[in-house]
């Protein structure tokens, strides 16, 4: 059943998938001096050449200072970068597959957080870490700083096309810049970026048009977004279906082609007395393509590992039916991928009982 509901085309804005399987972007370090090297042309091809229809690469740095300074993630600027990058994507399409950048800016970010580098300073709407706390080390965004990190983004749009890739994906979520305007906690703005759930959304809009300005019409331009809510974190966008509307509906009309809507748990029901989770929402809401991700397959039996953990779960069928009635359109699978290359094309040829289980030491591992 998984093969037939997944293995079905989907076109996004002239990028054709060859089925419904997506890679999300996971965050890997295993790029010295932030150039992806051959390891990491080997890791991602090993995905395409097993059926992944979407790679979204791991987050990548935009050519900003404060974007991050981790230097074993991958930059997105240089061209000794660009150059490595562009490997990745020969390597992938070779395999039938299509790949997208995911374009990353940290934002706040605590000192012990930054790496190699902690007093390098941080930049945010307003200086504030996500639990509204001033950061040491932090300072609010100036208007040329705004403008700075917007064109960044949209160069790397444009880089992005120039090298080969098929679309790019815009980190808007897990409290990292995009978010963190979003949030009341973190954007104290009084000028046009702050105020009301409108407002915060202008910076996210303010770059969703700078990039759809910098590339082909037919370029596909994804946006990740999140929400949910932990002790740590408390992140959640909306409480009800209009106040996700009144967030998503500026940034998709600046022009973005898909959503991808990152929750723990892709079945979550979203909003109270609904069935449909945050993914399927965002669908129903603006009708573009959607993508939803969270605990998929992570017991290698595409079944659900987190059944009796006190999590509302429901069976993968579930998620089956989910896709066939077009709630949603694509489905990322993450740690069960890392685990296993060759996940999709087992799920795919029927072959689930040849999966590896899953196991959380190898999370951040190279293969
Ligand atoms: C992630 N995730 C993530 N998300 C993102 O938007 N950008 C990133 O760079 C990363 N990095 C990252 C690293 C690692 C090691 C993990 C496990 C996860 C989140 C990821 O894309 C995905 O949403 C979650 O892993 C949930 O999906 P699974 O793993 O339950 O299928």
């Amino acid at each position: 059943r998984a093969s037939r509901v997944l293995a079905r085309p989907l076109t996004i804005n002239g990028m054709t998938l060859r089925n419904r399987l997506v890679m999300p972007p996971m965050t890997r370090k295993f790029s010295p001096d932030g150039v992806p090297g051959e390891d990491v042309v080997a890791y991602y091809r090993r995905r395409a050449a097993a059926e992944v229809g979407l790679i979204v690469t791991e987050g990548t740095y935009i050519d900003r200072p404060a974007a991050g300074d981790s230097r074993r993630v991958p930059r997105f600027h240089g061209e000794d970068a660009l150059a490595g990058w562009r490997k990745v994507v020969e390597a992938v399409h070779a395999e039938g597959g299509k790949i997208v950048p995911q374009l990353w800016h940290v934002g706040m970010t605590r000192p012990e957080g930054r790496g190699p580098s902690p007093d390098a300073p941080s930049e945010g709407p307003s200086g504030l870490l996500l639990n509204g706390e001033a950061a040491p080390n932090g300072r609010a965004m100036t208007q040329e700083d705004i403008d700075a990190t917007v064109a960044a983004f949209a160069r790397a749009a444009a880089d992005a096309e120039r090298v080969g890739f098929d679309g790019i994906e815009l980190h808007g979520a897990h409290g990292y810049l995009i978010d963190q305007f979003l949030w009341e906690r973190t954007n104290r703005r009084t000028d046009k970026y702050g105020g009301d759930a409108v407002a915060r959304t202008r910076f996210a809009v303010e770059i969703v048009e700078a990039v759809r300005a910098a590339v082909s019409p037919d370029f596909p331009v994804i946006f990740r977004f999140s929400q949910w809510k932990s002790e740590a974190y408390d992140a959640k966008l909306a409480t009800t279906p209009e106040e996700l509307e009144a967030v998503l509906r500026p940034i998709s009309e600046a022009g973005v082609d898909a959503f991808h809507a990152s929750t723990r748990r892709y079945w979550l029901p979203e909003f109270e007395g609904s069935d449909l989770n945050l993914a399927a929402w965002t669908k129903k809401l603006l009708g573009k393509p959607v993508i939803t991700v969270g605990s998929v397959g992570l017991d290698g039996n595409f079944t659900d590992a987190f059944a009796g953990k006190g999590a509302p779960v429901r069976a993968v069928d579930d998620l089956l039916d989910s896709v066939e009635r077009e709630e949603v359109d694509l489905v990322a699978v993450g740690r069960a991928l890392l685990q296993d290359p060759e996940w999709g094309a087992k799920l795919l040829g029927g072959r689930t009982d040849e999966m590896t289980p899953y196991d959380a030491a190898s999370l951040m591992n190279l293969h």
